[in-house]
């Protein structure tokens, strides 16, 4: 078998005593490529005195990770400025946040530029090359125009807004020529890729664009659920709970994950839902994430604040009606949490997939099964039938879908639940990999190497 290079902005190079990995990325892609010789390239997470001109290596099993450390001029104006202040909002649909500099757009060409030539001498000729994520755009073309004609792929792990949205980006035409240079482009639904086609098509841009919803490895994760339910973390938990029901919602710290609307949303039901007090408690779990970004900053400030106000506004002496914590935790000990939890709330304003949406499926006792609250904007929805939908704007809806879910008989939970358990289980993240790769192996030239 072909060797696979993957390249994505975050390489998750195993380190001894590390925090765990929150974001979907890294977790989708680790469960999927057991079996193979792999090479990872990307970035260290470092940012150093000067951008590294040569990889530095770590092997471990069959994979050799390769990362460059970036100088903070080219962290600012590549990741936090062009790849997390301009292409991350317009990806997710909100024009009104994103931010666009020339100099920061620059910064993200020269940045992958830059990968495309630390790496193109450490390819073999029938290397298979995936690109992940936003951040990379441009590197085929980058590593086209140094003479690699490797097939090479490329997954967009967020969504894709309306071609009139993506229109108001300047250069926005220039990414998506850029795009021609991948031999096949992935992304998570029908509706992303209606939308990636029709901007191709409208910019006269040839490439090819194929749905591959992700996934998790749903029996490890169901296996970790049931060891850390009832273990030393689980049970301290459940212990607490005292027999309220528990609402869980999982998410990196990010904007697009609808945080305050969803303790708004949880608020309402408090207060619109008077059966519910006391009897419930909200679990919030959001690890910091991307902090050098003011935006992300001061969402941080507006929900620890929030949370506050809640609890001030609804709790008792004996009862804190939202527990919220902005660390990240443990995988297995997270796992745990989703089967003691009767809701899985996961309200993205959008979101390319949800992947916690996922393992809170994969997660749940099948005799005695929680509910899913979701988005109907997460990519998730299209496929976890058995969910309650809501409108994550509107906090309202969120109160009724939880009463909903708290309400809910347990024969209609497990028939609900059985659904998407079914979903999840066929659809892991290895068969997500294959069927790209397959895709990928039986993919034509790219227009870019036919001109
Ligand atoms: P995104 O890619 O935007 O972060 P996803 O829901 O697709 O969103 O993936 C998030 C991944 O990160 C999931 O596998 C989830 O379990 C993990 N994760 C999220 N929050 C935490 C946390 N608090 N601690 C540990 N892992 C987390
Ligand atoms: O797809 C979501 C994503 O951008 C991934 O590419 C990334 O691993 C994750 O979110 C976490 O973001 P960051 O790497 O910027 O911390």
């Amino acid at each position: 078998m072909a060797r696979l290079v993957i390249i994505s902005n975050r390489v998750p190079v195993p380190r001894a005593r590390s925090t765990p990995q929150a974001g979907g990325l890294a977790v989708a892609l680790k469960q999927a490529l057991a079996d193979r010789d792999v090479l990872w390239f990307g970035w260290s997470g470092h940012v150093g005195a000067a951008t590294s001109e040569a990889a530095a290596e770590t092997v471990i099993g069959r994979t050799r990770y390769a990362t460059v450390d970036l100088s903070s001029v080219d962290h600012r104006l590549y990741y936090t400025g062009f790849s997390n202040g301009t292409l991350w909002p317009l990806l997710h649909w909100r024009m009104g946040l994103t931010e666009f500099q020339r100099e920061e757009y620059s910064g993200y060409r020269t940045v992958n530029e830059h990968f495309a030539r630390v790496l193109a001498p450490m390819l073999r000729p029938d290397d298979v090359l995936w690109a992940h994520d936003f951040h990379l755009f441009p590197l085929a073309a980058f590593l086209r125009a140094l003479g690699c004609t490797q097939r090479i792929g490329f997954f967009l792990h967020v969504p894709f807004p309306p071609p009139s949205l993506f229109a108001a980006l300047p250069q926005g035409d220039v990414l998506l020529r850029d795009l021609a240079a991948y031999s096949l482009i992935g992304v998570q639904t029908d509706q992303d890729r209606d939308n990636l086609r029709a901007a191709l098509a409208h910019a006269l841009v040839g490439a090819r664009v194929e749905t591959f919803p992700i996934g998790i490895d749903a029996h490890a994760f169901a296996a970790d659920a049931a060891r850390g339910a009832t273990g030393p973390e689980g049970r301290r938990l459940a212990a607490s709970l005292a027999d309220r029901a528990l609402v869980l919602g999982v998410d990196r710290l990010d904007y697009s994950k609808g945080l305050p609307h969803r303790l708004q949303g949880f608020a309402r039901l408090l207060a619109r839902f008077p059966r519910h007090r006391r009897r419930v408690t909200l679990l919030q779990v959001a690890p910091v994430s991307r902090n050098e970004v003011a935006r992300y900053r001061a969402l941080r400030r507006e929900l620890d604040e929030l949370a506050g106000r809640i609890n001030g506004e609804h709790g008792e002496p004996d009862w804190n009606p939202i527990r919220w914590i902005t660390r990240a935790v443990p995988r297995a000990t997270l796992a745990g949490y989703h089967r003691l939890a009767r809701v899985g709330l996961v309200t993205p304003l959008r979101d390319g997939m949800n992947l916690v949406a996922k393992e809170f499926a994969a997660a749940q006792n099948p005799d005695d099964p929680g509910v899913l609250v979701l988005s109907r904007f997460a990519g998730a929805a299209a496929e976890l039938s058995g969910a309650v939908l809501v409108n994550p704007h509107d906090p309202d809806e969120i109160a009724e879908g939880l009463d909903a879910a708290l309400s809910m008989d347990k024969a209609t939970r497990i028939a609900r639940w059985r659904r998407d358990a079914e979903v999840v289980r066929t659809g892991s993240a290895a068969t997500w990999a294959s069927r790209f790769l397959h895709a990928l192996e039986a993919a034509t030239e790219p227009a870019a190497l036919v001109e």
